[in-house]
């Protein structure tokens, strides 16, 4: 495979030590796989413990430290977040979405058990999330949430994305899709880390650039790895756009432009938050390894 634009980048540190305490937060907080309804809670199990990146919780852990927060308190919205993430992943390998059999190296939630399960494992997780995110005691980012995955965030772009199959689309057509679909609980992510870290308005407005710009790169890219990523590193099928005639980046501008706004997108992501007076490093980082990643 050939890179022309992105340099491969491997996980920085801070996302791997950050991912063992995600884990483990993940694993005290899903129901026991042995507790009634056994189906239900094995199949949830089998879906979120399969190692995804946790990339959104990463980013509300960094958006919060950067913002000045410290301690654990931001663990159970982290969570939340991947808990949504989760779902929408089970949700969008249905055979009425994207039909795909494989993630996260394993097979799809609905050809391990079936789609019922699979409907309701969705809809658990969801549950779950909100839970969660309620404990902090702050509704502010319950309701950030709420906004972010319903009918105007992620929603919006999950829809339009059906909507756009087999039909040419236009760049800012795309552009709606990626930054909704996926952009929306991304900027979701940072923007709850930045408010339970009590930013400054200055502050918000700035890790919500960020969160933007991040956000439509990382669909970009996830775009250009169906075509030139592997199955074996992303642990989901490559191809799958084009089996489902989906509109992405690529089909609409061409993989090299696709990679070159990608890069752009990031190179103004971190210009975004260089005013933040807090430790910003890490933030810089994932988005770097956001344009450079191979699964
Ligand atoms: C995949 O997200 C779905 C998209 C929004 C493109 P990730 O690439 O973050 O998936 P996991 O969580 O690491 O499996
Ligand atoms: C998924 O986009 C976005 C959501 C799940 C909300 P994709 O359909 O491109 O994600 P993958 O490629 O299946 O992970
Ligand atoms: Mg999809
Ligand atoms: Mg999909
Ligand atoms: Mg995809």
């Amino acid at each position: 495979m050939i890179m022309s634009e992105q340099t491969r980048v491997s996980a920085p540190p801070y996302m791997v030590e950050k991912q063992r305490i995600i884990e483990s937060y993940i694993d005290l907080h899903l129901p026991p796989a042995d507790q009634y309804p056994q189906s239900l809670h094995s199949a949830i199990r089998y879906s979120v413990m399969a190692g995804g990146k946790r990339l959104r919780p990463i980013l509300a852990l960094a958006s919060f430290e950067a913002c000045g927060g410290s301690g654990e308190g931001i663990l159970p919205a982290a969570v939340a977040l991947e808990f949504i993430h989760s779902y929408s992943l089970i949700h969008d390998d249905l055979p009425c979405m994207d039909d795909d059999d494989l993630r996260r190296g394993r097979p799809t939630l609905h050809k391990r058990y079936d789609e019922a399960i699979a409907l309701l494992a969705g809809d658990a997780l969801h549950d779950l999330a909100f839970r969660l995110m309620a404990s902090t005691g702050n509704a502010g980012v319950v309701t950030e949430l709420a906004e972010s995955i319903g009918t105007q965030g992620m929603l919006a772009g999950q829809i339009a994305d059906m909507e756009a199959e087999d039909r040419p689309l236009s760049l800012e057509e795309i552009t709606f899709v990626h930054e909704h679909k996926t952009g929306k609980l991304i900027r979701c992510a940072v923007r709850i880390g930045a408010i339970l870290a009590r930013a400054t308005s200055e502050e918000l407005s700035c890790i919500t650039m960020y969160g933007e710009k991040i956000g439509l790169a990382f669909q970009i890219v996830d775009d250009i790895l169906d075509i030139e990523g592997s199955t074996e590193l992303l642990g989901k099928p490559i191809g799958s756009d084009t089996k489902n005639g989906k509109a992405t980046f690529p089909g609409v501008v061409g993989v090299d432009k696709s990679k070159q706004m990608a890069t752009e997108l990031i190179d103004q992501a971190v210009a975004s938050i260089a005013s933040i007076p807090g430790q910003t490093g890490d933030l810089i980082e994932l988005a770097r390894f956001i344009n450079g990643r191979q699964n």
